[in-house]
């Protein structure tokens, strides 16, 4: 084993208590209590295979690495809202009311921090539970004291970020995130760059907390987050969850492209009723999501293969529709074409559930942040980039959104760091 095993509780910490932070939180109780399964997850229910084919040894991924039991995580948020979990998960309305009752006693008990939150970087939001200082200094300051504060409540041994809060405008990066020293000079100044979410992650990494990014905005992805991260030899990861419609590009776009197949056109669109849906009726935070929903079709590298993909015409929409509630529906229009240029249509219509499928990759990211980190890995963990729509990568490396490829790699990462090999695929074809 390459790393140090766990022992004692590992606090979860999410910016943001709503509709997938507190069904993660509902969810991880309710597997606790033996009431369901933990579908979804990776860490709980992939097993791995070790060793030559012929050897037939498939540990799960919990087995096979030393992961923090479901019974040793403690949780604790912030929100601009006072509700407490149980609360919020009602009034999100993903759970039914008669899965929320059996673990009310729980989510009552997990109450929201006040936030760091400026309407600014968030137009259709607004809620009392909010820090009144103003210097982002001092807000950086009082989010560090609560970490530390909410450590010594849950009898933690250390802990985890996952950014489970609103998506914030888009932000172009700028002078004060080229550098560590000029991102505190910013925090001191004030400086409109710089959002609450960085601060967050600022304070996380202060505080020796590794930190990952749900959200689509700047977070830890720049240069000077990226810089304290590795002064402070911690893991970070991002960015936004890849759920619904983007998983499903990245199944899709890569099974054309092993074929050869071209792509004329990528027409998605989704409607949702959610409190995330109607942050993203705003353009500005909707800017943040359309860059991260369109990059994964780079994939497709319409450089290397312009005659497949050079003219692709894609085109993404997200549409606050409130009936729907957290019950998505993502519908695409894909136009490829075959042999002699000869076109073809594929209609994709997901009704899913954005919270369900968000909820197993928060706990996925806090076990495998947790383990990165025991195990002295730090910097921008690309191995991750599984769960996210929009990989961030270290500087200069390619960003990588094939599924496929993605698994691959979290599952060699995992065989290397349970201190086994990495696998090829290249036995003996008798040994295979
Ligand atoms: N559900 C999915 O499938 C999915 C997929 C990818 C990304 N995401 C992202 O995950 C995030 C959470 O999604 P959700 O459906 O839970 O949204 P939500 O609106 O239900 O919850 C977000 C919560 O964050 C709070 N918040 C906003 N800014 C905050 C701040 N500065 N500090 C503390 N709390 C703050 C809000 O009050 C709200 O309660 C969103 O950014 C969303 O875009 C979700």
């Amino acid at each position: 084993m390459n790393y140090k095993p766990h022992s004692g509780k590992l606090l979860v910490l999410t910016p943001g208590m709503g509709a997938v932070a507190t069904t993660f939180m509902a969810g991880v109780e309710s597997i606790r209590r033996g009431l369901t399964l933990p579908v979804g997850s990776l860490t709980q229910m992939q097993c791995i295979r070790i060793g030559k084919r012929s050897a037939n040894q498939n540990p799960m991924i919990k087995e096979l690495v030393n992961l923090a039991p479901l019974d040793d995580i403690v949780f604790a948020g912030w929100d601009v809202f006072a509700d407490d979990a149980f609360e919020a998960a009602s009034r999100a309305a993903v759970l039914k009311p008669s899965d929320l009752a059996p673990l009310s006693d729980f989510l009552h008990s997990i109450k929201p921090m006040t936030a760091c939150f400026d309407q600014h970087y968030v137009k259709r939001l607004d809620g009392p539970n909010v820090k009144k200082e103003k210097n982002k200094l001092e807000l950086a300051q009082l989010l560090r004291q609560d970490i530390r504060d909410a450590i010594k409540r849950t009898g933690a041994d250390r802990a985890v970020m996952v950014w489970c809060g609103s998506t914030e405008v888009y932000i172009e990066p700028a002078e004060c995130h080229k550098s560590l020293k000029a991102f505190e000079r910013g925090l001191a100044a004030n400086d409109i760059n710089i959002s609450p979410a960085q601060i967050y992650a600022y304070a996380a990494l202060m505080e020796g907390v590794p930190y990952a990014n749900g959200a689509p905005h700047m977070s830890a992805d720049s240069r000077a987050i990226e810089e304290l991260a590795h002064e402070k030899k911690l893991p970070i990861a991002g960015k936004d969850f890849k759920t619904g419609q983007t998983m499903m590009k990245t199944v899709l776009a890569p099974a054309f492209k092993a074929r050869m197949l071209g792509i004329a056109g990528w027409y998605s669109t989704n409607i949702l009723g959610n409190r995330d849906g109607e942050v993203l009726d705003d353009p500005e935070s909707f800017r943040s999501k359309e860059i991260s929903k369109s990059s994964v079709l780079d994939l497709l590298q319409k450089e290397v293969y312009p005659a497949l993909y050079g003219n692709l015409y894609h085109k993404v929409r997200i549409n606050y529709y409130p009936p729907r509630g957290d019950e998505k529906e993502g519908w695409d229009n894909i136009d490829i074409f075959g042999w002699m240029g000869y076109p073809m249509q594929i209609k994709v219509d997901f009704l899913c559930r954005d919270s369900i499928l968000a909820a197993p990759i928060v706990l996925d990211l806090a076990l495998l942040l947790d383990l990165s980190h025991r195990a002295g890995r730090h910097d921008v963990q690309e191995w991750l980039s599984f769960y996210f729509k929009a990989p961030h990568v270290n500087h200069g490396n390619t960003v990588e959104n094939d599924l496929f490829i993605q698994h691959f790699r979290l599952k060699n990462t995992l065989r290397v760091l349970a201190g086994q090999e990495p696998l090829t695929h290249l036995e003996e074809s008798n040994e295979e």
